[in-house]
């Protein structure tokens, strides 16, 4: 089948200001939309610039709005699209430094603001191996362990798109992952920046983000799940 994508293009060292490019694709059913970026690339214009690693979902670098909703390239088949033309353009919220790749920093810095780690400094158990905990306390925080920080879900997000400044969706996903980890000592240092100005209280419970999600993570409900957290410890 014939195909025309309509990619956002732009570039800060030449006079144009941003515009779309449109390309005519041969494609197969199956192909992913990521595939059809390199065969523009690879075929017709070698400048087209945009982020990719893994091409299985895995890496989080390729989201992009895909037909005006953000996704994952390598994730995303044609036959899903269902349209002879496919628009592709660069996530909202954050700067576009060329064509599809866009400033991620604002979003990992935000995603650093909620100390991703896990906090414990109690001596370790005295076999001094590893700190155990039960099935049921390991699931309580194992949807949002799946996080690949894409930024789907933060750049879908209207509170965001308002000022940037709110700390967004994937970073409350983030906390969420150690806040309800047994082991962790940190939850309340995490709440408190979270029920900052910044906060899940910028949540206006949208969906969009939980739409937006390539790993199908019930974000809304997480950040439900910290808000409630919040309130119990105020
Ligand atoms: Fe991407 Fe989902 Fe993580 Fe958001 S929560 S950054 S959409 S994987
Ligand atoms: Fe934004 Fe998701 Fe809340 S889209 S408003 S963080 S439910
Ligand atoms: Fe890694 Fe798409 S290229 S998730």
């Amino acid at each position: 089948m014939r195909l025309t994508l309509k990619i956002f293009r732009y570039d800060p060292n030449t006079s144009a200001g941003p515009h779309y490019d449109r390309f005519q694709v041969e494609a197969d059913p199956n192909d992913r939309v990521l595939d059809l970026l390199e065969a523009v690339r690879g075929d017709q214009d070698d400048t087209l610039s945009f982020r990719r690693s893994c091409a299985h979902g895995v890496c989080g670098s390729d989201a992009m709005r895909i037909n005006g909703l953000n996704a994952l390239a390598c994730k995303v088949l044609v036959k899903d699209l269902n349209s002879d033309t496919i628009q592709i353009e660069p996530l909202l919220g954050l700067r576009v430094e060329k064509d599809l790749i866009v400033d991620m920093e604002p979003f990992f810095a935000h995603y650093r603001s909620i100390l991703p780690y896990l906090i414990n400094d109690e001596p370790l158990p005295e076999d001094g191996k590893e700190r155990l905990q039960s099935e049921a306390e390991r699931e309580r925080f194992d949807d949002t362990t799946k996080c690949i920080l894409c930024a789907a879900c933060t750049t879908s997000c209207p509170s965001f798109w308002a000022d940037g400044q709110t700390i967004g969706p994937a970073a409350i996903v983030n906390a969420h992952r150690f806040i309800f980890d047994s082991r962790d000592r940190g939850r309340l240092k995490r709440l408190k920046i979270l029920a900052g100005q910044a906060g899940v209280w910028r949540c206006r419970t949208a969906f969009n983000c939980t739409e937006a999600c390539p790993r199908d993570i019930h974000i809304t409900r997480a950040i439900a799940e910290v808000k409630q957290e919040i309130l119990k410890h105020s």
